[in-house]
């Protein structure tokens, strides 16, 4: 893919940068390395002896960020992978850890506006929706398979779409005369379920039901959850977390790991579960429990970052963003 398709404004820029504060010298990872906008930003602030790991599950981010920042040869490694294999990927590099790890979640721009990706409610496409195209499952797989209810319930929980029954119900139906093969199909569909009132006002009436379907087909909360839970063990002391969220789901989620984690007055969560051993998923390598300290966050949002007014004029996809940050600090148990 050429430089000039991947356009993607960063989002919450100077602020992501401001948290995670990038020392020269320092190791990053970005795990979400999109057009690079962040990464290129870290690679500002820590070359020429720091390095950042840029990792992203489509290959076209990679193309696009190999090119982009060619003058970062040797100080940017990138990764075509799932950030579910954060532990795997530094172990391999070698790091004991991480000076700070960002995470600017959801889709990018050029994954949006290719027709072909088939991500778009506004271009007929083959109906695919996966960030990673090694992926076997497409969406188009999804809508053909599952059940009423359970396709009833995925657009529910992941678009909150009110009609989320009538569109199971109606994309049933329709795959009984022919499998539903693409995007312009499923928008027919979707339409033909939203009473003609409730679709004269709001967003398109196929975004709900296109974005939970997204993050259904990419795993997006599951895989968000696992991986966020490890990084307080692979950040460095004093290294720094920060999560871009684009859906109450994954701020959600950001918002109660850090919490698990959090110190505050005295005890962390985590270190209390440690110490009385109630956490199934303790890593016992920190255990509190032998007099070594355990590992805990401080949390440095108290409430999420949002976007200014001036970057919403700008980029009205950053909309929805909101920022989380921490640091790891070490707990030593009383
Ligand atoms: C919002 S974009 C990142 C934009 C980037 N920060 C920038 O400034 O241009 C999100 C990127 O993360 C990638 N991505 C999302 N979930 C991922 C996952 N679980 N593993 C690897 N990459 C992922 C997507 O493919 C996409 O390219």
């Amino acid at each position: 893919m050429s430089e000039q398709l991947f356009e993607h404004k960063t989002v919450l820029l100077h602020e992501a940068i401001n948290f995670l504060d990038p020392k020269p010298g320092g190791r990053y990872v970005d795990c979400t390395l999109g057009g690079a906008g962040h990464t290129r930003a870290i690679l500002e602030k820590c070359t020429p002896n720091g390095q950042v790991l840029g990792i992203d599950q489509d290959e076209n981010a990679l193309i696009n960020a190999q090119t982009a920042l060619a003058e970062y040869q040797g100080s940017l490694i990138t990764r075509h992978a799932n950030f579910a294999a954060l532990p795997e990927l530094l172990a391999e590099l070698g790091w004991q850890g991480a000076d700070g790890i960002l995470f600017d979640l959801g889709v990018s721009s050029p994954q949006l506006d290719v027709a072909e990706r088939g991500f778009s409610y506004m271009a007929d496409a083959p109906l695919d929706m996966r960030m990673d195209q090694e992926n076997p499952q497409t969406a188009a797989d999804l809508v053909n398979s599952l059940s009423a209810d359970e396709l009833a319930k995925l657009i529910w929980d992941y678009g909150e779409e009110r009609w989320s029954r009538r569109i199971a119900q109606f994309i049933v139906e329709a795959r009984t005369r022919k499998p539903i093969r693409t995007t312009g199909e499923l928008v027919d569909i979707i339409k033909a379920a939203i009473p003609a009132a409730a679709r004269r006002s709001g967003p398109h009436p196929a975004k709900r039901t296109f974005q939970a379907l997204r993050i259904a087909i990419n795993r997006e909360i599951e895989i968000l959850e696992e991986t966020i839970r490890k990084v307080p063990q692979l950040l460095l002391p004093g290294g720094r977390v920060v999560a871009i969220s684009f859906h109450s789901l994954e701020d959600r989620v950001v918002k109660q790991v850090f919490k698990d984690f959090a110190f505050s007055g005295g005890h962390s969560n985590r270190y209390k579960d440690l110490a009385t051993g109630t956490d199934a998923n303790a890593d016992t390598s920190v255990s509190a429990t032998d007099g070594s300290p355990a590992i805990g966050l401080k949390i440095l949002t108290k409430k999420p970052v949002t976007p200014e007014a001036a970057e919403l004029e700008n980029n009205p996809r950053a909309r929805s963003a909101k920022l989380r940050a921490a640091e790891r600090i070490s707990i030593k148990p009383e």
